[in-house]
């Protein structure tokens, strides 16, 4: 099975300014991982810089990057790139993902930029793909992002998703809340497309909660608990794909620490349910 050689295991929990004082003087004992984004620490000094070292010393952490822009027009950023891995290098973080995305939207709640799913796309954003990982000398997944808009595609998005992975060699960070949010956005079958994705490079999933703007249309906010038919999805990944890490994101209407101690537990649950307790420890460094 592959999950295993992920260097996180267990359930972790998306680590914001908000509460890293908090978790720093009491960690919520159901994570075993944190993760944040590159951009909001590198070059953080003071308070919260030594904040955030002491929780990069104690734990064990990984980067889930915003403005990549793996799709963008614009010409790679390699020294952002260089920027990253002296940043992942000195806090010892284990792995690097990003978003499999056309823009740098991470930081809207409600984007309608256009996706173009198509061949030439693939071959153009695998070959940066491949540059980043050459860069950095380490592997990466990329996320299956939501998305509001996709005029022109030329391709279904699991044959444009699986294409890139392909072409790149990179791995998958599975994000089920994004499969359910583009099911009901995008019409189509949330399990279906989640059977259809390469299991050999599923390593890393996200849950989070989103927000309900109409029957038919659901906004990726990260900002409310994550609801049952999410929790479902996770569950069915783990039982097609076996069991991988799995960390709650949580950026919005951030709940008092204990409560999101406890959707992480919930993580832990669905994990010990579909593999033996013994795999299941806490991988503390
Ligand atoms: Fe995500």
């Amino acid at each position: 099975m592959h999950a295993p050689s992920y260097p996180v295991r267990g359930a972790g929990l998306g680590l914001r300014r908000d509460f890293i004082s908090e978790a720093a003087e009491q960690p919520p004992p159901a994570a075993s991982f944190y993760e944040v984004a590159p951009e909001n620490w590198i070059g953080v000094g003071g308070r919260f810089g030594r904040l955030f070292r002491s929780m990069t010393e104690r734990y064990p952490f990984v980067c889930h990057g915003l403005s990549l822009s793996i799709g963008s027009p614009a010409a790679l950023d390699e020294t952002f790139v260089q920027r990253v891995k002296a940043f992942l290098d000195t806090h010892q973080i284990r792995a690097y993902t990003e978003h499999l995305s056309y823009t740098s939207d991470d930081g809207q709640l409600y984007d309608l930029m256009p996706i173009p799913f198509t061949e030439d796309a693939v071959h153009y954003v695998a070959e940066r793909v491949r540059r980043v990982q050459d860069i950095l000398e380490r592997r990466i997944a990329l996320e299956n992002v939501s998305y509001y808009a996709a005029p022109g595609q030329a391709l279904r998005e699991i044959d444009f998703v699986n294409a890139v992975l392909e072409e790149a060699d990179c791995d998958l960070l599975l994000d089920v809340n994004n499969i359910y949010v583009n099911s009901i956005n995008h019409d189509y079958d949330a399990v279906e497309f989640l059977e259809a994705l390469p299991a050999d490079r599923v390593v890393y999933c996200h849950v989070a909660g989103h927000y309900v703007e109409a029957p038919d249309l659901r906004v990726d906010t990260h900002g409310t608990d994550v609801i049952d038919p999410v929790w479902s999805l996770l569950d069915h990944a783990y039982q097609r794909f076996g069991v991988f890490p799995t960390l709650l994101e949580r950026d919005f209407n951030i709940p008092p620490l204990d409560q999101l101690n406890a959707e992480v537990a919930k993580i832990a649950a669905i994990q010990a349910r579909h593999q033996p307790a013994a795999d299941l420890e806490v991988a503390h460094a």
